[in-house]
């Protein structure tokens, strides 16, 4: 092994002693998933990003850090965000915990929404909350949905509002 594969076998072995992480999401057009994707470049860690419908295969005892995120529709986070959370509430209230969310609201709503979506006990411990803002991708809508969004937020073209500083303040203030 030449020094610098060395070296970096040796600092993803420290990572992954510092810090495994377990990133679980789920996302309905893709927004969530970016933002993980997103977190996961930013970490300085040893870090595995799910889809939550894969989340069953690994085991929260494996990793010292979780961090869970979904989407708003409709006022609501996805259901199995809100089951996940039921499930494995003793769990992760002994972990370090990032929760984050996408939404196209702002302001007091969008805190609303991020209190509504997530057990206040969970809330309480975690070290890293995020609202990364949202996207409009009328490509991925189907009809409902679309015309939902012309109705309702009175968009008629996709947009993306992700915001970058939260998810940068999010993985700084995980970390810290
Ligand atoms: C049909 C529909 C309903 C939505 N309802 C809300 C809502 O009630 N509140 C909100 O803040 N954002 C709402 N949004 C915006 C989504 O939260 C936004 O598109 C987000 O980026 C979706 O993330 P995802 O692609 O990871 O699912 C809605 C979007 C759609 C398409």
């Amino acid at each position: 092994m030449d020094a610098a594969a060395d070296n970096d076998h040796h600092i993803s072995h420290i990572k992954g002693k510092q810090m495994p992480t377990l990133l679980v999401y789920t996302s309905r057009h893709g927004c969530a998933e970016k933002c993980a994707n997103k977190i996961s470049d930013l970490m300085d860690a040893d870090i595995q990003v799910v889809n939550i419908k894969e989340s069953s295969k690994f085991k929260l005892s494996d990793f010292d850090t979780i961090i869970l995120g979904g989407s708003i529709h409709a006022g609501q986070v996805q259901k199995k965000v809100k089951k996940y959370c039921h499930e494995h509430l003793n769990e992760l209230k002994s972990k370090r915990l990032g929760l984050f969310l996408c939404c196209m609201e702002e302001g007091e709503k969008a805190e609303q929404q991020f209190n509504n979506a997530f057990p206040d006990e969970l809330i309480q411990h975690a070290a890293a909350k995020g609202l990364f803002g949202g996207e409009f991708d009328f490509e991925k809508m189907n009809f409902i949905e679309r015309a939902i969004t012309r109705k309702v937020a009175k968009i008629e073209k996709s947009i993306s509002k992700i915001d970058e500083a939260a998810i940068e303040k999010f993985v700084i203030d995980l970390r810290s």
